[in-house]
């Protein structure tokens, strides 16, 4: 027999849990785990207490701004647009301090970068449609029966949980001007070509998926398509010029699955190339290659770590290059992706070591640090597996004989059991962990200090305000014996 669906009930939200979701009380006393939910409002809750959903906003918070994006509540990110930004980096701080107890050491932030936390990022990666998904306004009056107009050509992110419905997009609050400003230009003419979005049901159509991203001389486009026919190449090379990108690479792919990958049909417009900085260091990367996603804060980001590699107490605080010191020692860069973090901090060590599940990534490291004349070592693999190689490799399994520091950068999940091992034991001189998920470190941060690794304190980076997420940066160096 079919359950009846729970009748929903209002929740009152009195906080964050550390990973950033709402958190609240129900009039049963019930504790309930709300995604977007902002604390200090009431909310109208469904599903179950652990991972319920807001259903409707009761009492907004007394201190609640206007939304900056039109599609706030449809889209489903950027949920935190209605709290002010202090608050919400107030709100972060207090959850981060209770989540990270465990690591014993007082911390600081979330710090961000100035201005209002909109427009920072550097990449969007969209969809094509043919049926529209509605907003809860929307939602409500097809529900009492009116007639709303779904079907038609659209481009943008897809509805919460569906596949086949997309929130219509014409620009992101936090995506940059320069991407939005493509994206105009390209939106408008692809969508009045003669060809057809992808209709995921009946899995036909010719735009599929855009990507942007914005580099040092612009704007790159990646624009993934099925095949088509000859009428469709001559179309798009004769448009892509005109879309004001730097670049415009051509994807084609005949996979049904809903995901922006594709082959490399053709290099329609300017150098394939993604041209971005970190710390004043030059790198060139693939157009699909990872790169920090919001480059003002990756800055900050870079020099709380750099703060952080060097000795000293309490919470890492933001440090600059400093131009007297001659470089020394190893750095391992753990989970590097294309070694961005490393290389921007190459002046200060007289190597690098770095491991990566991704070979693609691996690739742009060794080449990028070639051009920088950095010496490096970079494998690519899990490092559970490929760690105690390299570091048996580099001379780092007995007593330290040169200046060792350790940068990790795991994952969400945080640090495989299998690399957490070998670094439980490993002399060095610091351990610098940052975690895109702060549960992560504090479990894995515990077990680092019942290894005999003392934290000295953690710095939280507001890399990606009005969203849940926030990046720590925890020092963790031997307890003196
Ligand atoms: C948060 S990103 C760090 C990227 C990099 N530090 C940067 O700032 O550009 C996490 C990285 O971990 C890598 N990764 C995931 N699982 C891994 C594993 N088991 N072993 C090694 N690397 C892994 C991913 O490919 C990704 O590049």
């Amino acid at each position: 027999m079919k359950r009846k669906p729970r009748p929903p009930v209002e929740v009152t939200i009195d906080g964050l849990d550390g990973d950033g979701i709402g958190t609240g009380l129900d009039a049963r006393g019930r504790r309930w785990t709300l995604r977007g939910a902002v604390p200090g409002s009431v909310v109208l809750a469904g599903g179950r207490c652990g991972s319920g959903t807001v259903l409707g906003v009761v009492q907004p918070a007394v201190d609640a701004v206007e939304p900056r994006c039109p599609v706030f509540g449809t889209c489903g990110g950027c949920l935190y647009q209605q709290v002010p930004l202090e608050r919400q980096r107030a709100e972060k701080h207090a959850a981060l301090t209770t989540l990270l107890a465990p690591l014993g050491a007082p911390g600081v932030g979330p710090i961000g970068t100035p201005g209002e936390g909109y427009g920072y990022r550097n990449r969007m990666e969209l969809s094509f449609g043919v049926d529209r998904y509605l907003g809860r306004a929307e939602q409500a009056r097809a529900n009492a029966g009116e007639e709303i107009e779904r079907a038609g050509r659209f481009l943008g992110l897809h509805g919460a949980g569906r596949f086949d419905r997309i929130v219509d997009l014409d620009a992101c609050a936090i995506a940059s001007p320069a991407l939005d400003a493509v994206l105009a230009r390209v939106r408008a003419d692809v969508l009045a070509s003669p060809f057809p979005t992808w209709a995921p049901r009946a899995q036909t159509g010719f735009w599929r998926h855009l990507g942007l991203r914005e580099g040092a001389e612009g704007v790159v486009l990646l624009v993934y398509t099925t095949p088509g026919a000859e009428a469709e190449a001559a179309w798009l090379v004769e448009h892509a010029p005109t879309w004001g990108a730097a670049a415009v690479l051509w994807y084609t792919t005949e996979r049904t699955a809903d995901a922006a990958v594709g082959d490399l049909r053709a290099v329609l417009h300017g150098e394939p190339r993604l041209a971005v900085s970190l710390g004043g260091v030059p790198l060139t990367l693939s157009p699909l290659a990872f790169f920090q996603v919001n480059p003002t804060g990756a800055e900050l980001l870079l020099r709380v770590i750099r703060g952080a590699l060097r000795p000293g107490e309490g919470a890492p605080e933001p440090a600059d290059v400093a131009p007297d010191v001659a470089p020394s020692g190893l750095l391992l860069d753990l989970y590097c992706g294309v070694g961005a973090l490393g290389l921007a901090l190459h002046h200060e060590f007289s190597a690098v070591a770095g491991i990566d599940l991704v070979a693609e990534g691996i690739a742009e490291a060794m080449r990028n640090a070639a051009l920088l004349g950095v010496r490096a070592d970079y494998r690519a693999g899990p490092a559970e597996k490929l760690l105690p190689d390299l570091l048996r490799d580099h001379g780092c399994t007995g007593a330290k004989s040169q200046r060792l520091a350790v940068l990790v950068d795991p994952p969400r999940n945080g640090l495989h059991p299998d690399a957490l091992a070998p670094l439980c034991t490993l002399d060095a001189d610091v351990l610098v962990y940052v975690a895109c998920r702060p549960s992560s470190l504090a479990r894995d941060g515990a077990k680092l200090r019942a290894a005999g690794w003392r934290c000295t304190g953690w710095t939280a980076v507001d890399l990606f305000p009005h969203t849940a997420h926030v990046e720590v940066v925890a020092r963790f160096v031997r307890e003196p014996a």
